[in-house]
């Protein structure tokens, strides 16, 4: 028996670093990610939330509001994708503000979320759909996960992508980020290649 190909999938792939430069960890791992992917035939739409310079949302009518165009594009673009993979730096234990803002114009009602009074609860409107998401981090993850609870992560994995009805939501956390070990640089990019090549 021949082993099945995995599908093809679309992919869109976020680096959530307010800096996008090539050197950081963050656009590291999305280069490597997305070179995975696309060796294994995927299709991959990359956005750098470092050059877009999205405004956080201000007020309830404003996240009720109609989005502008590049928001209205990026919205499409979730729509489109069957994976969706998050990469984001952990900045005082969280996600990066710009990044934070991002989620907030992008995940709006209508889009991730049935607007209030529209069914009872609240719907996840994107089910159907898998994610992933990357952080990475100064502390050891091992730490990160353990003394604190990976809060910096939750927060958008259950906060954010499940309530809007991703399933599976897969988590992976690199660090220390700094350090002098070159090698475990190289296997966390080799392992972001691998995922992309899984499309997982
Ligand atoms: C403003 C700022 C806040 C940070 N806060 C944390 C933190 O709370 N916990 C932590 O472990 N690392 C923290 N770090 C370290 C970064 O998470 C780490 O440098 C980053 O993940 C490395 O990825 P990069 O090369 O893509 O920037 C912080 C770094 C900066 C610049």
């Amino acid at each position: 028996m021949t082993a099945q190909a995995p599908a093809k999938r679309r992919i869109l792939l976020v680096n959530g670093h307010p800096d996008p430069r090539p050197d950081r960890l963050c656009s590291a791992l999305a280069s490597a990610y997305a070179e995975g992917a696309t060796a294994a035939g995927h299709i991959v739409r990359r956005v750098e939330v470092g050059a877009l310079d999205l405004p956080s949302i201000g007020s309830q009518a404003d996240f009720m509001a109609e989005p502008g165009p590049v928001v209205a594009e990026l919205q499409q673009a979730l729509r489109e994708a069957d994976h969706l993979v998050l990469i984001y730096p952990l900045w005082l234990g969280a996600p990066p503000a710009a990044f934070k803002a991002f989620l907030e114009q992008v995940f709006r009602y209508g889009v991730a979320l049935s607007a209030p009074g529209e069914a009872k609860g609240v719907k996840g409107l994107l089910s159907g759909r898998s994610a992933r998401v990357i952080v990475t981090m100064g502390m050891p993850a091992a730490i990160f996960r353990l003394v604190f609870f990976a809060h910096g992560l939750k927060c958008v994995s259950r906060g954010v992508l499940w309530v809007s009805g991703f399933r599976p939501i897969r988590e992976t956390a690199f660090g220390p980020a700094e350090g002098r070990d070159p090698g475990r640089r190289l296997q966390w990019l080799a392992r972001a290649r691998r995922l992309g090549a899984a499309a997982v």
